[in-house]
Order: C-alpha cells, then sequence, then structure tokens
C-alpha cells in the first residue's frame, strides 16, 4: 500500500484544528486553537461567533501544524477535511480553506465525517482489535457504534434529542457554573464522594438508544420542588456549594448507570467484540471512564480511551482518518460539500 502524508482540518463547531498524519510514521502533529474563553462570556456556543473566530484561526493553524511536522503543502499526498455535521458556518470555513489548498496545489481533497473521526481517535495512541463497540460522547452527539474495521461502522444507538455533554452544559448553566460543564461537575461530584443524593430517572433499559433532555428537565423540576430554583425568574435560589455539588455528583453517577447499562446491552447483542472504546469530549471524564472500564473488565475485554486532547475536538483524528481514505482510495471530488 502507498504510504500517505495527510493534513486533517478540524472546524465543525468552536475548535479550529489542524494536524499532518503519516501512514509510515504515524501523527507528526497537532495545532489547535479553542474558542472556549470566547464563548465562556455566555455560557455557550453562538454560532455566528464561532464562524468567524475559525476564519481568524485557520490559516495559523493550519501553518503551524505544516511547521510542527517539518513538511511543507508539497510534501502533502492530500487534505482531509470535516464537512459534516457541525455548524454550517464553521464547517464552511475549514471546507472552503481545504478547497483552495488543493486546488492551488493540486492535492486531492477528501471529507471526512466528524463522528467517524471521534470513533476512529482511540487509534491514534493504540492498535485497537476489531470489532469493537465504541461509545461516542460529546457536546453534540452521544451514539454507540459497532467498529468492523476502517471506515466500517454501524450506528447502533443514538441520542434521540440532547447528547450527554449538553446535559452537562446546560445543568451546569442552571447551576450558575462556567462554560463547558462536563470539567466543572466532574469537579463538584468528586468532592460530593460521587454518591448519589437525588436518584434522577434513568431512562429505557430495553432500548440502545438515549434521551438526556428528560434528564435536564428532570433535574431542573426537581431543583424547583427543592426551592433551590425558581422557574419563572430562571434563577437560582439557593447558591451554596453543597447542592450544587449534590446535583453534581447525582448527574454523573446517573450518566455513569446509563452508560454501563447500554454497554452491557450492546455486548449482550454483540458477543462477538472484542474491544470497547469510549471516545469524544465527555470521555475526558475520570469516573465515566472508570464505569465503563468496570464493564470491560467484567466481560474480559480490553478498554481504550484517547488523551484528553484527542477526546475533544481536534485535527489529528482527521488526518488520520484521511490517511485510511487515502490508503482506500476513497477521495472526494470537488462537488464536496457541507452537510452531505
Ligand atoms: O468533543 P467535544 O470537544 O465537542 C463536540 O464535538 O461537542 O466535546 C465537548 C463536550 C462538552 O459538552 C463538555 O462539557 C464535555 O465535552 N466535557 C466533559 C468533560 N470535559 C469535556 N464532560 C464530562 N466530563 C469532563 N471531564
Ligand atoms: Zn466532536
Amino acid at each position: 500500500m502507498k504510504p500517505y502524508i495527510t493534513l486533517g482540518i478540524e472546524t465543525s463547531c468552536d475548535e479550529t484544528g489542524a494536524a499532518v498524519y503519516s501512514s509510515a510514521d504515524g501523527l507528526l502533529s497537532n495545532a489547535l486553537f479553542s474558542q472556549i474563553e470566547l464563548h465562556k462570556k455566555v455560557g455557550g456556543v453562538i454560532p455566528e461567533v464561532a464562524s468567524r473566530s475559525q476564519l481568524e484561526k485557520i490559516e495559523p493553524i493550519v501553518s503551524a501544524a505544516l511547521e510542527r511536522a517539518g513538511k511543507t503543502l508539497e510534501d502533502i499526498d492530500a487534505i482531509a477535511v470535516t464537512n459534516k455535521p457541525g455548524l454550517p458556518g464553521s464547517l464552511l470555513v475549514g471546507v472552503c480553506f481545504a478547497k483552495a489548498l488543493a486546488w492551488a496545489q493540486n492535492k486531492k481533497i477528501i471529507g471526512v465525517n466528524h463522528m467517524e473521526g471521534h470513533v476512529f481517535s482511540s487509534f491514534l495512541e493504540n492498535d485497537v482489535p476489531f470489532p469493537h463497540l465504541c461509545l461516542t460522547a460529546s457536546g453534540g452527539h452521544t451514539a454507540l457504534f459497532l467498529v468492523r474495521g476502517f471506515g466500517d461502522y454501524e450506528l447502533i444507538g443514538h441520542t434521540d434529542d440532547d447528547a450527554a455533554g449538553e446535559a452537562f452544559d446546560k445543568i451546569a448553566k442552571l447551576l450558575n457554573l462556567p462554560y463547558p460543564g462536563g470539567p466543572e461537575i466532574e469537579k463538584r461530584a468528586q468532592q460530593a464522594g460521587f454518591e448519589d443524593f437525588f436518584a434522577y430517572p434513568r431512562h429505557n433499559p430495553q432500548s440502545l438508544d438515549f434521551s438526556f433532555s428528560g434528564l435536564k428537565t428532570a433535574v431542573l423540576y426537581d431543583l424547583v420542588k427543592r426551592k433551590v430554583y425558581d422557574i419563572h425568574a430562571k434563577k437560582l435560589l439557593d447558591d451554596s456549594q453543597e447542592i450544587k455539588n449534590q446535583v453534581a455528583s447525582s448527574l454523573l453517577v446517573c450518566i455513569g448507570d446509563i452508560f454501563a447499562q447500554k454497554m452491557e446491552l450492546a455486548l449482550k447483542k454483540y458477543p462477538q467484540v472484542k474491544a470497547i472504546t469510549f471516545v469524544g469530549g465527555v470521555a475526558c471524564n475520570k469516573y465515566l471512564r472508570a464505569r465503563l472500564k468496570d464493564v470491560a473488565n467484567a466481560h474480559n475485554l480490553p478498554f481504550f480511551f484517547p488523551s484528553p486532547q484527542y477526546c475533544t475536538d481536534n485535527g489529528a483524528m482527521i488526518a488520520f482518518v484521511g490517511n485510511y481514505k487515502a490508503q482506500q482510495g476513497k477521495f472526494s471530488d470537488w462537488n464536496l460539500d457541507i452537510l452531505k
């Protein structure tokens, strides 16, 4: 197989990522600009603010990725870029930039599904056996995949509404905690000893699908019932650390139970799998990793998760997927569009 060097570009939401991956030497660089500080002020991502920041950062980040890899555009065989799913304005920046580069330098272009990037992000540091089960959990997605080979994966369960990360972010906002909510909820849950104080509802144990908007509503009504939150004034009435830590802890344990239960169900349905992976921004969470590792151990299966910089959005996973797609001869053409 011909060895390829791919440049990967990721701009689907609020991170500008670029990386260089070589099929002979692995990951050569990974450059990133995160807009977290920009969105902290309003407690969430405003799409137009996100796309304007992408436009500002795309050139310096791509240049940094090439420079850190010790490569120039001439050394690159193909340019891989996230073209779906994501915020349209943000995606357009990456796709237009990648197309322009590819056109000017006469390079091949490869559209990459952001979810496929997350699914294969565990390969940046590990050789994961096929077939395996992959739980992808981020601010935009929560999904279970049966992964049979490179580029060969099947969606076996997904969220019908909010994503797990979204639940962390929205509930953190209710509690006046900073954006993004996940890391803050984890810190506070640890302070409360990972205890389940409020027994929020788990959901349909027969299904591999997820639903987190009901959980968010259940937390809200529980806070109203306890006179901690005024739903009309949209105001937290009890600003004590104790209640915040207890909600965080109960929420994390609840989501841990849901993840563990879904993984058990998936293992029953797909007993042939040889490993479990946990990827996406939410996979930074040490408590949730431990819960899934327990499931893997109980089934004598190896468990893999990427380092935090490859859990959250990054160019490395896009460069990696682009690399095996190049080897498989799966290139895009000049009609490459976003969200298609
Ligand atoms: O993968 P990602 O960077 O972006 C999307 O594709 O959405 O994931 C961001 C999400 C946010 O919702 C954030 O709250 C969550 O990942 N997150 C965490 C942790 N670190 C980030 N959730 C739980 N625990 C964490 N330690
Ligand atoms: Zn993502």
